[in-house]
């Protein structure tokens, strides 16, 4: 893990640069069925009810990546499941900051009584299936033909992570 990296919990004004991370994802088509690039508006949208944590380099404090955890249902017995995406800026890929992110989100997660993480991820996302695996997330099952993207129907791993300490 690169030592000039750190996460701290993301703000309002992170909006503009988390939207830039996720249309890039989205242009790459490796991590999402969404196909339409979001607006910072949307984004910001996000903080009224979804944790957010960014990894950024120490010097110039760019946001190089982030790790959210949406609400996975309204339902009241799931509420204490968070369903996560994480986004690296595509030129800070491969060096730890995904790791970092998640880890960072994690902590909360933890702290914030959450019992379960979880989310899905395409079979050929290697990157995203290794960085959930050293996050200690496990495979689950496979949705099979989950969504179409550019038309074409896709299968999903879903990953999860229980946090037993959050059971009772
Ligand atoms: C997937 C993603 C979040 C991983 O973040 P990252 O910062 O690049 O990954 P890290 O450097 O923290 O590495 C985490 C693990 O992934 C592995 N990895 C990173 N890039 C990889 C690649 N291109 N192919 C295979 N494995 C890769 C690393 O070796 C490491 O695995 P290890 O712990 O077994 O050594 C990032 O590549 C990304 O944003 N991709 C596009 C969007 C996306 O797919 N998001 C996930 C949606 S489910």
């Amino acid at each position: 893990m690169t030592a000039a990296l750190r996460a701290r919990p993301a703000t309002l004004p992170d909006a503009a640069a988390i939207t830039h991370i996720y249309n890039q994802g989205i242009e790459d088509r490796i991590g999402t069925f969404e196909t339409t690039p979001r607006t910072v508006d949307q984004i910001e949208a996000w903080f009224a009810h979804a944790p957010a944590f960014v990894a950024v380099e120490d010097g110039d404090g760019q946001v190089l990546g982030y790790a959210v955890a949406h609400p996975y249902s309204d339902r009241c017995c799931y509420q204490g499941i968070g369903e996560f995406s994480v986004y690296i800026r595509r030129e800070a890929r491969g060096r730890g900051v995904g790791r970092m992110a998640m880890a960072a989100l994690i902590e909360h997660a933890k702290a914030a009584g959450l019992w379960k993480l979880m989310s899905r991820v395409f079979p050929e996302n290697r990157a995203s299936l290794a960085l959930m695996a050293w996050s200690g997330f496990e495979e689950i099952g496979v949705h099979r033909k989950h969504g179409k993207l550019d038309g074409v129907w896709r299968d999903c791993v879903i990953v999860e992570r229980v946090f037993p300490e959050n059971l009772d």
